[in-house]
């Protein structure tokens, strides 16, 4: 899902020259028609600021994106310079259609069954894109740290694409993977292959935003803000970036890397400085609980539980079961919000929404009981989902 500008057909023009002079239309996406016709809709690059100017004061709809065909033929093309026709129609859904990028790399998936043909998919996918300097292969997410095990597979010296052995010449700074990446009008660092970082969370980070917002109204005063699996920070960006929002914040994880760019972050977004390296959790200001902590045990701190308006729980592989040692860490005098992520089997989804409803205390009665939504397909079986429980006060 991406953000889209509603725009009337007779504007489209102008508005679309102003949305690519600020480099905020999205790239190898296109624009297309509203279902009355008398719209079209602009898709805006992830770093488009979330306040537009008054000259882009336009609605602002979540899409699908729709791929510039132009850009998916162009790397179906250059493949077929090196893959005969028969065998690129043989392998079909198999070849990378998907792709994510990170600011100048861009990161696929290579299917088993196209493996033999990696360098091929290098040559063309970088022959497609011609702003990426480094393409790597995307081999699953592992370990408690839930990085993303990332294999470079082609990379773009001057005018030179390097794949297979070629890449052996390369100078070793063309393989840096420590970039900074746009998103909402904020810069984030992040390096994938030493801490956790998605852009495609974008759209869930705009949805705990929109929560946060409902939460402020509902307790008319900014919140407590808890982000115990922050990783490099990413939802805090977000957060921070609205005036007014978020008077603490408790910012912790596990990954001494992802502390390490968090810091870096955070200097940034407080526009104050924090310390280099990962230090372990410690008021670097009044207002401000950061470094290495082990989120299981926060609460056991008199001075951090209890204390938390809104609670971010992204670990969505045990996030269930961590439920019982994060409620602690909310407020109880005025009501809260825990908001996390979950994967779960699809058949199993009612009992998983069973099972988050008995691990956390009563909800308020005016708002929905929390209830999975599936965001995307994690395997044949299992479906990336999210929730959000309003808590009562007690
Ligand atoms: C899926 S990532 C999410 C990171 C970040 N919230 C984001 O959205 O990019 C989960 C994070 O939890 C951290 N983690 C795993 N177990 C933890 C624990 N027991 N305590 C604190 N952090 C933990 C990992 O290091 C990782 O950065």
């Amino acid at each position: 899902m991406m953000r889209h500008l509603v725009v009337p057909n007779r504007e489209v023009e102008a508005v679309l020259g102003h949305v690519r002079a600020r480099g905020w239309g999205a790239l190898s996406h296109r624009v297309f028609s509203s279902e009355d016709g008398f719209s079209r809709l602009i898709p805006l690059d992830a770093g488009a600021p979330l306040e537009l100017p008054d000259s882009l004061n336009y609605p602002v709809e979540m899409h699908e994106g729709v791929p510039d065909e132009k850009i998916e033929t162009d790397w179906l093309t250059l493949l077929a310079v090196e893959v005969d026709q028969s065998t690129i129609l043989e392998k079909g859904e198999s070849w990378p259609s998907n792709h994510e990028f990170v600011g100048d790399m861009m990161i696929v998936r290579i299917d088993n069954e196209v493996a033999e043909f990696t360098d091929s998919i290098a040559r063309a996918k970088l022959g497609a894109h011609p702003h990426i300097r480094l393409l790597l292969a995307d081999d699953g997410v592992e370990g408690e740290f839930r990085i993303r095990q990332l294999r470079p597979i082609g990379a773009r010296l001057a005018d030179r694409i390097l794949a297979g052995p070629s890449l052996e010449f390369a100078p070793p700074d063309l393989f840096s993977t420590e970039v900074a990446v746009k998103e909402s009008g904020r810069v984030i660092r992040c390096d994938p292959t030493r801490a956790y970082f998605s852009t495609k969370l974008q759209t869930e980070r705009l949805e705990t935003l929109a929560l946060a917002k409902e939460l402020r109204e509902e307790l008319d005063r900014p919140l407590r803000v808890a982000d115990p699996f922050c990783g490099v920070g990413p939802a805090l960006a977000t957060l921070l970036g609205e005036p007014d929002l978020v008077s603490d914040l408790l910012a912790t994880d596990l990954n001494p890397n992802a502390i390490q760019l968090l810091m870096t972050n955070l200097s940034k977004w407080d526009k104050k400085p924090y310390p280099e390296g990962a230090p372990d959790i410690h008021r670097a200001y009044d207002n401000r609980l950061v470094g290495l902590a082990d989120a299981l045990t926060l609460s056991a701190s008199s001075s951090i539980a209890g204390q938390w308006d809104l609670v971010l729980v992204n670990l969505p592989h045990r996030t269930i079961e961590f439920l019982p040692a994060l409620v602690p860490l909310l407020d109880r005098s005025t009501p809260s919000i825990i908001r996390g992520r979950a994967i779960v089997e699809e058949s199993a989804i009612e009992e998983a929404n069973q099972a988050i409803r008995s691990a956390l205390p009563d909800m308020m009665a005016d708002k929905p009981q929390p209830s999975l939504k599936i965001k995307r397909d994690y395997s044949a079986s299992l479906r990336l989902c999210s929730f959000e429980a309003w808590i009562a006060s007690e």
